[in-house]
Order: structure tokens, then sequence, then C-alpha cells
């Protein structure tokens, strides 16, 4: 697993080093980024020696040849993109102050902070700073921002501290922060063993050569299913109509534009599943006749339509003994109502319920917010970027597999039965 270890400019830039090494005593592949100032306090050949990778030390290479120091290396906002994508956790250690203020910020004026907004991977922080710095309201502020979007903070010690003062500030023990990378990591690999079939995107069927019958959905719940998934140490393989999505890596991706298209890959891949995942908007009817020609403008066209077949009832009929099968359901009004009404009629384990006529989530957007209906839960996952939503699903879906606990009274079933 790659681990990408930031290292912001303060005297304990240095104990980053003894981070790196600890890490790699577990096996993980360790790359190093490192800001500007942290570049006055360590030379990058220190980390460049002990991990075996080029430091990346800026987002811009100014004559276009290399970074300067040895074993330095610029990159270009590609790169970040890249490093975002494939690293499985990034800890800042130690985060200085303004580091932390631009994360909260979204500044992205250096490859580190352009790397914090890129990434989707969990993102753990140990800052180090003067004890009044971290005491300040400022820093408080952005902490907390931080801290509820997900970001894992090890808290400095307190201690005499480089600056002459004592009080709060000093670099956490090396150990508490290779702790947290390690229960972040092993919390992501809780897929490993499951093969995960994704649909994804919306089906098309083709009226003429150059028309066809779609619909809004853009893929990106889907794609964000499959990225978090493969993450967490599933095999998955993506069954995508057609989206202006990049596929996540390491997912085996399986291109269809119709419904039927759509049918025969995940019925040909299903005795190779542990669980099914139709997030895929799928087209429920089809043109009965498809011109061969492109239809020519001439007064009132009246279109023959008839069904498509009902995947997820398909695979519900054929599904193995141990198999989850979940499906999606995007409603405009009484969400819960057909919500329900959908759970019971094609009887998959669980539907992500997703009301798209709220401002903001659903079709298109970033954010989403969905509810995880099973027979007898109604789970509300509030709104949150796609890709977060995703490992909240997940939980809720790995929750599925571990033997049922008799309910809560806050756990009223939905069902009435
Ligand atoms: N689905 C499918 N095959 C279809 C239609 C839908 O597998 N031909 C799946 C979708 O991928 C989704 C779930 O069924 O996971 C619900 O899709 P939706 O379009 O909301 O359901 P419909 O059966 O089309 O119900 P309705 O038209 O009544 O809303």
């Amino acid at each position: 697993m790659k681990v990408t270890v930031g290292v912001c400019g303060g005297i304990a830039a240095y104990k980053a080093a003894e981070l790196v090494r600890a890490l790699e005593k577990h096996a993980l592949d360790v790359h190093v980024v490192m800001t500007e100032a942290a570049q006055q306090f360590v030379q990058p050949l220190t980390f460049a020696a002990l991990t075996g990778h080029k430091v990346i030390t800026g987002l811009w290479d100014a004559d276009g040849s290399g970074a300067g120091e040895p074993g330095a290396e610029a990159a270009s906002s590609i790169e970040h993109m890249d490093a975002a994508q494939t690293t499985d956790a990034l800890v800042v250690a130690p985060a200085t102050a303004n580091t932390l203020a631009k994360f909260a910020h979204g500044i992205a004026d250096d490859f580190l902070s352009a790397l914090y907004l890129a990434t989707t991977a969990p993102v753990i922080v140990a800052p180090a700073m003067n004890v009044n710095m971290w005491e300040h309201a400022a820093t408080r502020a952005n902490l907390e921002t931080l801290a509820g979007r997900n970001v894992r903070i090890v808290s400095p010690e307190s201690g005499y501290l480089a600056c002459g003062m004592t009080g709060a500030g000093r670099l956490a023990e090396t150990e508490a922060i290779v702790d947290a990378v390690l229960s972040v990591l092993q919390h992501r690999n809780d897929l490993a063993g499951e093969t995960m079939l994704v649909t994804a995107g919306g089906t098309r069927e083709a009226l003429d050569p150059v028309r066809f019958l779609g619909n809004r959905s853009s893929g990106k719940m889907g794609y964000a299913m499959a990225e978090a998934a493969q993450r967490r140490g599933a095999r998955v393989i993506l069954v995508t109509a057609p989206t202006a999505l990049r596929p996540p890596a390491n997912v085996e991706v399986v291109p269809v534009v119709t419904t039927e298209e759509m049918r025969q890959a995940v019925m040909n891949r299903l005795d190779q599943t542990t669980i099914v995942i139709k997030a895929a908007a799928v087209a429920d009817y089809r043109p009965r006749v498809q011109a061969d020609q492109k239809l020519r403008r001439s007064g009132p066209l009246t279109l023959e339509l008839e069904p498509t077949q009902d995947i997820l009832a398909e695979v519900v009929a054929q599904r193995r003994a141990g198999m989850l099968v979940i499906g999606f359901a995007a409603e405009t009004q009484d969400a819960l109502a057909h919500g329900r009404d959908k759970l019971l009629r094609k009887g998959a384990d669980a539907i992500v319920l997703n009301d798209v006529s709220r401002e903001g989530v659903g079709f298109d957007a970033d954010r989403n917010a969905v509810t995880f209906l099973t027979r007898d839960r109604a789970m509300e996952l509030p709104e949150m970027r796609k890709r977060e939503l995703a490992d909240h699903i997940l939980d809720e879906i790995l929750a599925l597999r571990r033997p049922r606990k008799v309910l809560a009274e806050s756990d009223a079933p939905v069902s009435g039965d």
C-alpha cells in the first residue's frame, strides 16, 4: 500500500525521517512531498535515500529541467492528480499552522496543498507548532473544519518546545502517528476477498445512428463506489454506460451502451461476484424499431417503445448463497414510499435511495445525500462528497454481512412487519 508523507517547515521536520522509517517497517510504500519551508530544515536527499523514490518539492519546474536539489523533483499539476489517485493515505507530519489553514480553506498553491484537495484517500495530520499558534482561535477553527471533513488529527504533546516555551505543540510520538495511519489503512482493507460488480452511468437506446434515449446520470456515484471498494481491498468490476469520467485505477472496466449490453455484461460475470451494486440509471424502454438512417424532420413523430429487461430482478433471481445485491433508486417524490416498494418488489438486500428533487445533490452533482434502506432500517446518510458517501454506503453493506442484532428502539422498522 502506498502512503504519502507530507513534510512541512518546522524544527520537527527531521522527525519525519523517523516516521518514514517506521512506516516502511510495516511494508508500506512511502513517498514524500516537502513544502518549500520544509527544505530549509531537511534536505530532500534524506527522504529520497530512505524511500528510494524522488521527493516532490514543488508544483512547478521553473526551467523545465527538474528541480535543483539532489533527490528532489518538481511535479507538474497533472502529477498531483496522479499522486492523489494512487495514494492510499496522506499523512502530514509535522503539519504547520500555515498548511492546516491552507487545507481548511482550499488553497492549493503548492504540491502538498494541491494534493490534499485532489485526493480522496484518508488524510491524517500531526500538527507541530509554537503553543500560542496551536491555541490561537484561527488554528482551532481550522482544525475543527478539518475534523468535520474526516481528517484524522494526531494531537501534539505538551512539553518543552524548540521556541523556548512550554506547552502543547510538540509533534506527537512517531508511534502514535504510525498507529493512526495503520488504523485508517486496516479499515480500508475490510473488503479483501470480495469481488464487487458495480454498474454505473446511464444506458442509452438508439433511435437512429445519431440520436438516443438517455438520462441525466453522470456515473459519479457508481465510480465513487468502485474506487472506494477497490481502495478497501475488493476486486472491482465496473460495468459502465458512457460517462465523461476517468475510471478509477486498478478496476476492471467493462464499457457498455445499451441496457441489453449491460444485462449481458452483468449476467456473464455473476458467478465471480460476491456483491452486486446497481448504481446505473438503466433505460426502462427502448425504441421498438431503430432507424438505419438518420430520421428526418417531417411533422409530429410518434415513437413506439418496448420495455427493457430488469437487470436487478434477474440478478436477484439468479443470486448465489451469500451474494449481496444492492439497488439504487432515484426518486422525485414520496421517495421513502417508492424506495420501500422497490426494495420489496425487486428483492434486493438494500436500496440506496436518492431524492433527486433536492437542490445541489444527486444527478451530476459532486455531493449527495441518501437513505440506505433495508427491510428493517432506514439509515439517513447526510449530504457529503460522493466519494466520502461511498465509504459510508460500503460500511452499511458490510454490516449486512454481520449477524443481525436485536433491533434497538431507535431502529424502528420501516416496513411495519
Ligand atoms: N434497474 C435494472 N434494470 C432495469 C431498470 C432498473 O437493473 N431495467 C435497477 C437500477 O440499476 C437500480 C434499480 O433497478 O439499481 C432501481 O432503478 P429504477 O429505475 O429506480 O427502478 P425501476 O424498476 O425502473 O422502477 P420505476 O420505473 O417504477 O421507478
